[in-house]
This record gives structure tokens, sequence and C-alpha cells, in this order.
């Protein structure tokens, strides 16, 4: 198989960071080369262009999707596209999907516009697959909570993240060849073995 780009997505408290790290660890198992992204960041301009964009002042939803926008690009082409060229897989923690649920969807600017935005940034580096851990209004709440610190998005609270959960079923009806939800429902290694289905079963 040639090498591919799996991207983990999810509403804050999903549980996403833990799966994407499994879900690398055991496509190495399987005699695969992969590299593990997260984003925002994952490069110099990428970690300073989070620092802002997470950060306390408020900016217009524009201004908040370009900044994404930005640090994705140099993601991909300093990380992302060099790594799917030599044959490495990629797993990303996030990917264009967040910014078409987040700013897209909840910050109401819509998921065609954002994505147009985002187009010339990802190239032809699209994610081969993607998988969205789906959870019921409530329950990321609790995991939030026995989190430390919240970022400027996680702050605003439980309708910005149901609006989010929405936005990202939206984004799976929208892209059905690629995007795929899986319950985040359970415990971890459930949620694994979800995944894990998910990717052989789509690729
Ligand atoms: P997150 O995955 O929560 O990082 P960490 O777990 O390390 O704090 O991502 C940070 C926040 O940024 C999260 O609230 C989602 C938001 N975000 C967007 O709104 N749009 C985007 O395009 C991306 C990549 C993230």
């Amino acid at each position: 198989m040639s090498a591919t780009f799996i991207s983990l997505e999810g509403v804050d408290g999903s549980g996403k960071s833990t799966q994407a790290v499994m879900l690398a660890d055991a496509l190495r198992a399987r005699g695969h080369e992969v590299v593990h992204v997260r984003e925002p960041g994952g490069t110099p301009l990428g970690e300073a262009i989070r620092d802002v964009a997470l950060g306390p002042d408020a900016m217009s939803p524009w201004a908040e999707a370009f900044l994404f926008a930005a640090a994705r690009a140099q993601l991909v082409a300093d990380v992302i596209g060099p790594a799917l060229a030599v044959g490495t897989w990629v797993v990303a923690d996030r990917f264009i999907d967040s910014s078409l649920a987040y700013q897209g969807a909840a910050r109401g600017l819509g998921i065609r516009n954002v994505a147009s935005v985002n187009a010339p940034c990802i190239g032809d580096w699209m994610p081969d697959l993607t998988i969205i851990l789906d959870m019921a209004p409530g329950a990321a709440t609790d995991r939030r909570a026995g989190r430390g610190s919240v970022d400027r998005i996680e702050e605003e609270g439980e309708t910005l993240q149901e609006s989010v959960a929405e936005g990202y079923r939206e984004v799976a009806r929208c892209y059905p060849e690629r995007v795929h939800l899986v319950s985040a429902a359970g415990t971890v290694d459930e949620v694994h073995a979800r995944v894990m289905a998910a990717v052989i079963g789509n690729l």
C-alpha cells in the first residue's frame, strides 16, 4: 500500500489526541513508517501561530480561520508533503476539518468558504481518510473538566462545542467518501478498536 494520510478529528475532550498516538503506534507495529503531527503547530512558524490563535486576544472569525490555514500551509510544506512524497504515512491530530467544523460551521463562515481558503494551503495533500470521534453532548464536558488549562476557544464553553459537534456531522455529510464518524463512547481501548476497524475498512 502506498503512503497514506489519516487525520483524526473531534471536539475538545473527545480523546482524539490519545487516539492519534495509539493509531500511529498501531500502524508502526504493522511495519509502516509514520509521522505524527498535531495542529495548530508542528513547525516553528506553526507553533508561533498557535500561540496567537489560541492566546487571549479576541479576533474576528476570518482572522482565526486564516491563522489556522497559515499554520496548516507551513505544516504541509515542511512536514506532511515531504513525508508522503517519500512513502511515510502521516497521522494528523486535527487538519482541515477542524477549520471546517470550528470556523466554517460553528463560527458561521460556511464550510465551503473555509474549504476554499484552505485548498491552496493544502494542494494535493488532502487526507485519504478522516475519522471524527463523535460524542454525545455533555460527554466531552466531563472529560474537559478533568484537564488543567483551557485555551481561548475551549473557554467559550458548551454552546460552541455543541455547534462544533454538529458541524463535524455536517462535514461528514459533505464528504462521505473521505470522512467517517466513529463513536467516542466507551474505554480508550474500545474507541481504538473502532478507529482501527474504520481505518482497515476504508483504506
Ligand atoms: P487542540 O487539539 O485542543 O489542542 P490541545 O489539545 O493541544 O490544546 O486544538 C486547539 C484548539 O484549536 C481547539 O479548541 C480547536 C481549535 N482549532 C480550530 O478552531 N480550528 C482549526 O483549524 C484547528 C486546527 C484547531
